[in-house]
């Protein structure tokens, strides 16, 4: 009797080790990603060129005064009700954009604020940082948008 228990539990461990493995493949479902955060981001902007019709800025060495005094009257006329320079209001300030963002992503956010905060890596965490409030879109031309950007050149 002794002897077929023996037998018995030797033969239960035999069978408990040799259980099914390959538990690994049950991994969770759906990819993590890990956020990046804005500061990340702002680290290599010169990549990021944002989603809209400006694939090229050029933008000469010295800045233009006179794009930049349309631009100024542009801006105060369409922008100001949400944006200040120095701080941030309903969105951003603006002071300083011209060394975190390039020329061609500040254009595009400009022209076309809707894709660029459902779409762009740095305008979807824009839209987060800022509630959920969307930049409305002001119906800027293209050369509107970029004498606004030689504006913020001045600030
Ligand atoms: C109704 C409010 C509103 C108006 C009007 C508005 N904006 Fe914005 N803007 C925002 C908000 C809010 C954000 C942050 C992104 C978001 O939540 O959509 C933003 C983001 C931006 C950004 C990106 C800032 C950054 O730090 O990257 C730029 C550039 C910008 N706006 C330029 C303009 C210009 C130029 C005008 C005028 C033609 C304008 N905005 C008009 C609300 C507004």
């Amino acid at each position: 009797m002794k002897h077929i228990l023996t037998i018995l539990s030797a033969l239960l461990i035999a069978s408990c080790s040799s259980s099914p493995s390959g538990n690994e493949s049950a991994a969770p479902p759906g990819k993590v990603e890990t956020p990046a955060t804005l500061e990340e981001i702002e680290k290599s902007f010169e990549k990021y060129k944002g989603v809209g019709p400006v694939s090229e800025v050029e933008v000469g060495d010295e800045i233009d005064q006179t794009l930049a005094d349309e631009g100024k009257v542009i801006f105060e006329a369409k922008c100001t009700a949400c944006h200040k320079t120095d701080k941030r209001f309903i969105g951003p300030g603006l002071k300083g954009i011209t060394e975190r963002r390039t020329p061609e992503w500040t254009m595009n956010m400009i022209l076309n604020p809707e894709k660029m905060t459902q779409e762009d890596p740095i305008g979807k965490l824009l839209l987060i940082e800022y509630n959920g409030s969307p930049m409305a879109n002001q119906n800027l031309t293209e050369e509107e948008a970029r004498k606004v950007f030689e504006y913020f050149r001045t600030l």
